[in-house]
């Protein structure tokens, strides 16, 4: 529990006296009847506090000379602790969980009211729960209301040690999914099997969870960025993208990999493929401290609109072509995002209106794909095919570490893996 009272602390220190932080769980969400999906705390209050109970707030109380934490939780039920197992209840948040003071969730209105006339500014996450967004405004308006997460995104983007630990064991146990997708794909498999294959390695390897709803897109699916319907056969002649990652102990892994169906790639796939790979590999080998987290997005742009000109899928200028957003019909999302406790995880990319630097510890992907869509025009012998390659990436004191890299990505490693 050290660690969460070092980050508290450390987070403490950055907010002026009589302020107050609120900081709600996540709640339990119905799937059907009486089914729940499965529970997962939200992830500035778990970096906070380690506690991961539903029904639970976090408060830290700004004070003079100190800062007071405080859990509200659910109290202790013992016929429904038969059911859905123990709850640390007002002594377990206090002895197990080092809160200066703990209340039942019941408490928290009259609480507040306790609190607000002494508080000056109130940092809370707005839009995240309507009905505490509701009570906070009708009892603080003359207050000054403040997002959690400028401070606790500058906290986030910067991992420990630790951190980066559990995420290379995220993206260990992630890569060694991807190369049993790759050694069991086959023509006829169903496109949920092949998931079935990466969550077996997910769930066998330790981790709670996918960290995201996997996308395994055979053929044409593959062209539709959030495909996760996963229902479709695979099929000989065709590419299958899976961009899967698992979750370990609420860290995020975000891997895809392009690869053919029946192990060998065609000429055009294999052309479309070597171009976002060279485009992969020259903005990971830009990234150092110091350089302009833009810089992926301006570097893989260039590389995939040089590519789609020498293929004569675009034609023009590479500078007139990128002015005008030529490749966008193309490759339509970002190069990069920030990876950890969420898959798009916490932290701006802008500072003062200037994308910020890269700077030693911070965790990003580098995704750049090409998706060629019947209607984008291009002659049809390109048609569908769709190609995404995304490692994650540390930022380092001298340069990077690519956490992903037991998942191979060159066409000579993928059809060895595959035969
Ligand atoms: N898997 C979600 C993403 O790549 O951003
Ligand atoms: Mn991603
Ligand atoms: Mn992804």
């Amino acid at each position: 529990m050290k660690i969460y009272a070092e980050r508290r602390q450390k987070f403490s220190q950055q907010l002026p006296t009589n302020s107050l932080v609120i900081i709600p769980g996540a709640d339990e969400m119905l799937r059907n009847a009486d089914t729940q999906y499965p529970f997962r705390q939200e992830s500035n209050f778990y970096y906070l506090s380690g506690f991961a109970e539903p029904d639970s707030i976090l408060v830290l109380r700004i004070l003079p000379k100190k800062a007071e934490y405080i859990l509200f939780v659910r109290p202790n039920n013992p016929t429904k602790e038969v059911w859905t197992g123990k709850r640390a209840g007002i002594d377990g948040a206090r002895q197990q969980y080092g809160a200066d003071t703990a209340y039942l969730i019941s408490e928290f209105a009259s609480k507040l009211q306790e609190w607000l006339p002494k508080t000056e500014t109130i940092y809370y996450p707005f839009a995240v729960k309507p009905e505490f967004d509701r009570l906070l405004l009708a009892e603080a308006n003359k207050t000054i209301f403040r997002d959690v997460n400028g401070i606790l995104g500058e906290m986030r983007l910067i991992k420990s040690a630790a951190e980066i630990e559990l995420m290379q064991k995220a993206t260990d146990i992630s890569a060694q999914a991807h190369i049993r997708g790759m050694q069991t794909c086959k023509p006829g498999m169903m496109e949920y099997k092949l998931a079935a294959e990466y969550e077996f390695v997910f769930t066998n390897g330790g981790c709670a969870a996918p960290a995201y709803p996997p996308i395994v897109a055979g053929g044409a699916n593959a062209c539709t960025l959030h495909y996760v319907d996963n229902n479709a056969e695979l099929r000989a002649g065709e590419l299958v993208l899976v961009d899967a990652g698992g979750e370990y102990e609420y860290y995020a892994a975000d891997i895809t990999r392009t690869y053919p169906v029946n192990g060998k790639f065609t000429s055009e796939q294999r052309a479309i493929y070597e171009i976002v790979l060279r485009a992969q590999q020259a903005v990971i080998k830009a990234l150092r401290p110091g350089v302009s987290c833009r810089l992926p997005q301006e570097i893989s742009t260039r590389v995939i609109t040089e590519g789609l000109v020498d293929l004569g899928i675009l034609t023009g200028t590479i500078d007139e072509l990128i002015e005008k957003r030529a490749y966008f019909p193309f490759f339509m999302h970002g190069c990069s995002h920030w990876l950890g406790l969420d898959t798009h995880d916490a932290g701006v990319y802008k500072m003062n209106g200037q994308w910020r630097e890269l700077a030693a510890g911070m965790v990003l992907t580098v995704e750049p794909g090409i998706y060629i869509r019947p209607e984008s025009g291009a002659d049809k012998r390109w048609n569908n095919i769709g190609v995404r390659i995304e490692d994650d990436v540390l930022i380092t004191a001298d340069g990077n570490k690519v956490l992903t890299q037991a998942v191979p990505s060159e066409i000579a490693e993928i059809e060895a893996i595959m035969a």
